[in-house]
């Protein structure tokens, strides 16, 4: 007998992996059999047509639901706006390519359902049991050297941080999402992270499955967003990510201004005006498209339209920023007779902050 009440979703994130949402139907119907449970695809509006795919599923079977975010990507913020959108009490975590072995789910559900202490189950592939199936020693070196970083910012001794696949009590991520930095692909550190206490957590063995359709999205990106999410973890309160990545961004802008100077001014005797104004237009566009593609990646301007706009008011936001440092360093200097190098750095200081927060509000607000 079907319990009359819902108890599981299944939250599957997807990104071109069309193939794979019937099978994974089909395996879930038959690994939860005599349960009461809804699948919800968090698709990112692939182009291979995913969404299409699942809602075809989903007209035949209410069971099946599909949220498709338009403008937006990420594996970890997809998971949490699946396990945000359900009624049931329990919240499962599964790739949508198969590589997770569903079979574990009612085991899972079971192992919650037994112990009200218990807060999360996870699918582990380094406890005996478990493994990593196919792997190359390349992957398998550079998995252990992410869980090696991971433990950082991780105290609960987990055998398997990375994992993706894992049952948990809806209410307690539903608390938890404020603190989430929801940066990358590794949902679960993040989850395990941010609870302010420890959670309870079991782990079962799983040997992870190739993949067999479609392709992997772990890429240089996803390893870098890797890094930034453990920096969020780390200091992120104190410094946020952002302002990291745009000043870094502006000091590489600030290179590109000598580069462009020394070429016009020394190289070609332009005057020194002249290609002061050349410099720092280029460093401006430099640093709005770098910007655009890695510190706003996630709310990235597209279209010519709104490129165009976000660089003139990006222009804009910096031409005030450029007239604070002069503005501070000048008082510094002048005023207060400062050292020179002391009045230049407060300078700089000020235009990053008044850059950093106006852009965000304003270019990419
Ligand atoms: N919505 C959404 N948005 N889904 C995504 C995105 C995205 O930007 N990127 C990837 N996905 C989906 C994929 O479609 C797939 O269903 C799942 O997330 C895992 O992505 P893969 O590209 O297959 O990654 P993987 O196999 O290398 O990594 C997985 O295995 C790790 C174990 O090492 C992930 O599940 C990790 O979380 C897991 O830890
Ligand atoms: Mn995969």
């Amino acid at each position: 007998m079907i319990p009359d009440q819902l108890e599981l979703a299944v939250v599957i994130p997807t990104f071109n992996e069309r193939a794979n949402v019937p099978l994974l139907i089909e395996k879930l119907d038959a690994a939860l059999a005599g349960r009461n449970w809804e699948a919800i695809f968090v698709d990112d509006n692939s182009p291979d047509g995913t969404a299409d795919a699942a809602r075809e599923l989903g007209r035949r079977d209410s069971r099946v639901r599909v949220i498709q975010r338009i403008g937006r990507r990420g594996l970890s913020s997809a998971c949490i706006e699946g396990m945000c959108a359900t009624a049931a009490p329990f919240v499962a975590v599964i790739d949508g390519d198969l590589q997770h072995d569903e079979t574990l789910l009612p085991g899972m559900l079971d192992a919650l359902e037994g112990d009200s202490t218990l807060d999360v189950v996870i699918g582990s592939r380094f406890v005996d049991g478990g493994g990593t199936g196919e792997w190359d020693e390349e992957r398998v070196a550079k998995s252990a050297l992410a869980t090696r970083l991971s433990r950082r910012v991780l105290k609960a001794d987990l055998s398997d941080p990375m994992s993706g696949f894992f049952t948990m009590r809806t209410q307690i991520v539903r608390d938890l999402v404020p603190t989430l930095s929801a940066i990358g692909f590794k949902i679960l550190l993040d989850i395990m992270t941010a609870s302010p206490k420890p959670l309870k957590f079991l782990e079962l063995p799983y040997v992870f499955r190739t993949r067999a359709l479609g392709e992997s999205k772990l890429d240089y990106v996803v390893a870098m967003e890797y890094l930034i999410a453990l920096y969020d973890r780390m200091f992120g309160r104190v410094v946020p990510v952002r302002f990291v990545m745009f000043s870094g961004i502006g000091a590489l802008g600030a290179g590109v201004h000598f580069l462009i100077l020394a070429l016009f001014f020394r190289g070609l005797n332009w005057p020194f005006v002249g290609a002061t104004i050349l410099a720092t237009a280029a460093a401006m566009t430099f640093n709005f498209f770098l910007n655009n593609a890695l510190t706003y990646r996630e709310q990235r301007l597209k279209g010519a339209k709104s490129l165009l706009g976000g660089w003139v008011s990006f222009c804009l936001v910096c031409s005030v920023g450029a007239a604070a440092n002069v503005g501070v360093a000048a008082f510094l200097h002048n005023v207060q007779h400062g050292d020179w190098r002391f009045a230049a750095l407060a300078g700089i200081a000020v235009a990053a902050v008044w850059n950093f927060a106006l852009s965000s509000r304003f270019v990419w607000g």
